[in-house]
């Protein structure tokens, strides 16, 4: 049984997220997306919100499950017994900013990281980048997942309160 582990903060998961996590059900047996904290950023979506979207996004895919990751991600992985982290590239700039963390990984769990080029036409989203078009009264349902644009409208208008 090969597990892969797709971390991230999924603050929202978008539709880019949901192609990794397909292309990695092609290479494991369970893929486990896995939503952590990052200390360097502010969630907009409670962690409980987080999962919940993640998991409707993944219900779908058949070996695909969801948990939340309150600690480190290198616990998790022995935990789990995962073969793998897999994440997803679009560009040089994911590259600097993934090395460290697959090195820091690696150092703490012996667990490597794959990297996944997604759809070229998923590219361009970025869950920052969702969110600021929502802020700005944008349209991204054809960006996340059914249930996630109106969850993000939802929080953008309790933080504006
Ligand atoms: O989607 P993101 O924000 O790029 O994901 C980063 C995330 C959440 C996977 C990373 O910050 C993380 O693994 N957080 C859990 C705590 C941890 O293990 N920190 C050390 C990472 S090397």
């Amino acid at each position: 049984m090969r597990i892969a582990v797709c971390p991230g903060s999924f603050d929202p998961i978008t539709n880019g997220h949901v192609d990794v996590v397909r292309r990695a059900l092609t290479m494991f047996d369970e893929v486990v997306v896995a939503v952590a904290t990052n200390a360097a950023k502010a969630p907009l979506l409670s962690a409980a919100l987080r999962v919940e979207l993640a998991a409707a996004a993944v219900r779908g895919l058949t070996g695909a499950r969801v948990a939340l990751v309150p600690g480190l991600l290198a616990d998790f992985l022995r935990q789990v017994g995962a073969s793998a982290v897999v994440k997803g590239i679009r560009g040089a700039s994911d590259v600097d900013a993934e090395v460290p963390m697959a090195l820091m990984n690696r150092h703490l769990s012996g667990v490597d990281t794959v990297f996944v080029v997604g759809d070229q036409s998923l590219a361009h989203i970025a869950s920052s980048m969702v969110k600021d078009v929502a802020r700005h009264g944008g349209r991204i349902d054809d960006l996340v997942p059914p249930a996630v644009s109106q969850a993000v409208r939802e929080a953008l208008a309790r933080q504006a309160r």
